[in-house]
């Protein structure tokens, strides 16, 4: 893990469990604490195994820690600040030595508190006291938090939620139209995988919005909820002053959400130093934060050699390319399955079946799975779209007709959310979306 330049940004303090950590002004307190060499974030909640940054997208929840007397906080979506109180959280005496992971040890199965000297008089008690304790995530915060900002009432025509390769088309499209969209993007810049990702045409130059959208970037769609009004959209904008709710009523909400990280099974495929794809190339591209200088990457789909093209550029030396994926992939890789990530608090080393079906054994200082995402449908199915398992696709997706027309009204989808492929393909479900919003 190292950072690469040209290194521009100024140097500030936090403060991890008591010791002073230098990080860049703006980066997320997670890439400080990665940079600085701290590896394991927390700890699982039942098993108390390692846990460090997979996605850096605020959705695995392996980063979460204390910060400033907050419990829970992502460590991968909070800017870091000149002074920042960072703490670990669920692990004892700390997550680099646990003594709790030594339940994993004693129960390989799995320990039910559930049944676990259920009926057996004293014992039943100690146990329901120690499953307590060892339940939950953190400690509730240091002091009350601060009276909320008053919200916001915002009334448009149409809400695109998400300003990717989809939103940013579908956007462009409706302002032509004449509607003026309101864009909400919870990063804090545009582009989507452009920007975060991998570039799959190896262009670098970054999107912006098109003229006539109002755009409200570090702002998160919570939901979809009725209220007197009618159907409201709840958002929270992050800015200087702190939060604020945004309720948005629109005629037609378009959603090109994208997909969350897909990972692949293979034996502890959840330690520290294994990363989803655009983890890496965000780290790299954005945060110039290197993960490994010989890292084993695996997956299939567009973003996989485009991640072993830009590893390349940046020095690193991937120690191997895996495609995981039917047949035969794409020059450069080698077919194949992972078996297990080797390493305890990091990743050292990665075995894997190659296409005669022989164990082999690579030593690599990270993991990085690059796969299609998983539509993240979740704001779809709360406004009633329904979701169903398209074997094609091999996940669960909202039903969304080619158009990106739901069978709820005014409810639209595009992009990775209804159906992932290629940002070109993003882009072109994110205009039929547009043309079908105008048309109504
Ligand atoms: S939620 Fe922070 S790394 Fe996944």
């Amino acid at each position: 893990m190292r950072r690469l330049s040209p290194e521009t940004r100024p140097e500030l303090t936090i403060d991890y469990e008591g010791h002073p950590v230098s990080a860049r002004e703006g980066e997320p307190a997670a890439c400080a604490l990665l940079a600085a060499g701290e590896t394991v974030f927390s700890r699982s909640i039942k098993y108390h195994r390692p846990r460090g940054p997979f996605c850096m997208a605020g959705s695995c929840s392996n980063c979460l820690v204390r910060i400033d007397g907050v419990p829970n906080r992502f460590a991968c979506q909070t800017p870091v600040r000149h002074g920042m109180r960072i703490e670990r959280q669920n692990a004892y005496p700390s997550v680099k030595v646990d003594v709790f992971s030594s339940i994993d040890w004693l129960f390989p199965k799995g320990m039910d508190h559930h049944s676990m000297f259920a009926g057996v008089p004293v014992a039943e008690k100690v146990m329901a006291t120690v499953a307590r304790h060892l339940s939950g995530l953190g400690l509730l915060p240091d002091a009350a938090p601060p009276l909320p900002r008053p919200p916001e009432r915002i009334s448009v025509d149409v809400a695109v939620v998400g300003a990717g390769a989809a939103g940013l088309a579908a956007a462009e499209v409706l302002a032509a139209g004449g509607v003026a969209p309101l864009v909400l993007e919870q990063e804090d810049c545009v582009g989507g995988r452009r920007v975060l990702d991998a570039p799959e045409d190896g262009s670098t130059a970054a999107p912006s919005s098109p003229a006539g959208v109002q755009l409200r970037l570090a702002t998160s769609v919570l939901g979809l909820y009725d209220d007197e009004l009618g159907r409201v959209l709840l958002a929270v904008q992050r800015d200087p002053e702190g939060a604020r709710v945004l309720l948005i009523q629109a005629r037609d909400v378009l959603f090109a959400v994208g997909g969350h990280a897909s990972m692949v099974p293979f034996e502890n495929n959840d330690i520290p130093g294994v990363f989803s794809g655009r983890a890496a190339a965000d780290l790299l591209r954005r945060r110039r934060l290197l993960i490994g200088d010989a890292p084993a990457l695996l997956g299939q789909g567009p973003q996989l050699t485009a991640l072993a093209r830009l590893f390349r550029a940046e020095g690193a030396a991937p120690r191997l390319v895996l495609h995981t994926g039917a047949g035969t992939g794409p020059e450069g890789t080698m077919q194949g399955v992972p078996v297990r990530a080797h390493g305890r608090t990091w990743v050292h080393g990665l075995a894997y079946r190659d296409a005669g079906r022989r164990e082999r054994r690579v030593d690599c200082d990270a993991i990085v799975v690059s796969l299609p995402p998983t539509p993240a449908f979740e704001l779809l199915r709360q406004a009633g779209v329904k979701i169903s398992y398209r074997p094609e696709l091999g996940t669960f997706a909202p039903e969304v007709q080619p158009e990106g027309r739901t069978a709820v009204a005014g409810i639209w989808a595009a992009g990775d959310v209804a159906r992932p492929g290629s940002a070109a393909e993003a882009a072109g479900s994110g205009r039929r979306a547009a043309q079908g919003i105008l048309a109504r």
